[in-house]
């Protein structure tokens, strides 16, 4: 899916609703000076779509890089030629690919520093080392400015400075971060597969409304429909919002090597039970809802693929936080963790809170007996979880850190690498024993490099996210094999070569 959006006049600014209807033409070439053009066609950007466009040119050549960029044709900025974006296409069904390399990302607070992850994503797909990113939710934060900067931020305000709720706001707030160069340079060096968690409506939403939902701001749906409006607009991707009787959740093949499945778990979800009547195990409470879940089940059931790659939005594997809420020293990290003072040792807007479906789940990727993989986001922080059940390993969990939101150092005031961290980290580990990595200090991304018989799992980090241009270096390598026991270290040689390190 190929994307831009075109100003075709000085108001028609994003969410401005104004700028006449613009003609553009696409190219798609085989080399970067589009001396070989491939496909080629037209398209119009108009106010009912907030100027943006998407192409989707069909029928190109399997595991193949592409370069593509857009001409205006018509209008005052006629002739006008846009960067030059390069992609890469999927290996055939029938393929067997050697490997596939992920970038994984998740959870970009505007205000809460620079987004230095993004350009380490873009110098290592410029570079051919990666073949695609899993965006795993919160592309954008929905609230007004210096509600969630963090203790030191914000670093650059938000547009518009209030909390996002009509269409309008959104359209500006994603029009805003697409001003961003680092981020520009990720969407222009590689595919995104994305999905969204909570942020790109309102914090820890749900079927029927938001924490950060109130009646005063009008009626839940009207708002969500708008959030997704714009999300669709601005994001480049396949898909049709519930709204329109559509959905997100989707999966995708890359030869016989890997079925990639992007859930959607914010739009079908029951209430977290912190508010909600009723326990975390009942057995009617749902996370993914049932048509979602008997679609998930045939594909898992009749997909052949090596490996089951599930992109989760939150994480999957238990965590429990009762060691950290009994520590004097360590309880506000676990109010962190635990979605703030739930009062429950566990995150109820996680997997933890939806333990029937969780259930469910794992016993169809247990049944299947392919390779698990869970890539998960939105806490913020570092992990790999083993995952068991039915009383044995059935793979592994790689949670990324954000690229900028606020973790437990920001939110305790703290500098990174502290005490407390390092101690929260221990009682963690001691009282999870499935938690093979966890780091709640840093920012970054993670890389996913999956072979037929080993995944290995890298987690990179921003120095500084407080400074623009930081340096990104790889921090952590784990491989996870199946039936090879839980991640262990990568050794030396298998670690990443060095991208843009100082
Ligand atoms: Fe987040």
């Amino acid at each position: 899916m190929l994307w831009t959006r075109v100003t075709p006049s000085a108001d028609a600014v994003p969410g401005s609703g104004l700028g006449a209807a613009t003609t553009i033409k696409w190219e798609v070439a085989l080399d970067a000076g589009f001396r070989d053009v491939v496909k080629q066609g037209e398209a119009v950007a108009s106010a009912d779509r907030d100027h943006t466009v998407h192409v989707d040119p069909w029928d190109l050549a399997a595991d193949t890089v592409y370069f593509y960029r857009f001409a205006v044709v018509d209008g005052e900025f006629a002739g006008h030629v846009s960067p030059t974006g390069r992609t890469r296409t999927a290996p055939d069904f029938d393929a067997s690919p050697e490997q596939l390399n992920l970038a994984v990302a998740s959870c970009a607070n505007w205000e809460s520093g620079f987004f230095s992850a993004y350009t380490d994503i873009a110098n290592r797909a410029q570079a051919g080392d990666l073949d695609l990113l899993v965006f795993l939710g919160d592309y954008i934060y929905e609230y007004g400015t210096g509600e969630a900067a963090g203790p030191h931020g914000p670093f650059r305000i938000h547009e518009p400075a209030w909390e996002t709720v009509t269409l309008q706001d959104y359209r500006m707030r994603h029009g805003r971060y697409r001003t961003d160069p680092e981020l520009q340079a990720a969407h222009t060096a590689l595919p995104w597969v994305v999905v969204w968690d909570d942020h790109e409506t309102a914090d820890n939403s749900w079927r029927g409304g938001a924490q950060n939902h109130s009646p005063a701001e009008g009626d839940w749906l009207t708002r969500r429909n708008a959030a997704l409006r714009a999300y669709f607009e601005w994001l480049p991707v396949r898909a049709t919002s519930p709204s329109e009787e559509g959905h997100i959740y989707r999966s995708l093949r890359f030869g016989d090597l890997v079925e990639l499945t992007m859930m959607d778990l914010r739009t079908y979800r029951d209430q977290q039970a912190r508010w909600a009547v009723g326990a975390i195990g009942d057995e009617g409470r749902t996370m993914m809802g049932s048509e979602q879940f008997e679609w998930l089940r045939r594909k898992i059931e009749t997909s052949s693929a090596h490996w089951n790659v599930m992109g989760s939005s939150v994480m999957v594997a238990p965590l429990n936080l009762i060691t950290l809420q009994q520590n004097e020293q360590t309880s506000s990290v676990a109010d962190f963790l635990g979605s703030h003072a739930s009062g429950v040792p566990l995150n109820p807007d996680q997997w933890d809170g939806y333990t029937a479906d969780r259930v469910r789940l794992l016993d169809v990727l247990e049944a299947h007996g392919s390779n698990v993989l869970f890539l998960s986001g939105d806490i913020h922080t570092e992990w790999a979880n083993s995952l068991w059940h039915g009383g044995r390993e059935i793979g592994v969990e790689l949670v990324c850190s954000s690229v900028s939101a606020p973790n437990v150092d920001e939110q305790l005031g703290l500098p990174a690498d502290n005490a407390v961290s390092h101690l929260a980290e221990q009682l963690v580990r001691d009282a999870n024993p499935h938690v093979r990595h966890v780091d709640l200090d840093s920012h970054g991304y993670s890389i996913a490099r999956v072979r037929r018989d080993e995944v290995q799992m890298h987690w990179l980090r921003v120095d500084d996210v407080e400074v623009q241009g930081a340096a990104v270096r790889e921090a952590v390598g784990l491989v996870w094999r199946a039936g090879g026991g839980p991640p262990s270290k990568l050794p030396v040689t298998d670690r990443l070569q060095g991208l843009n390190q100082q």
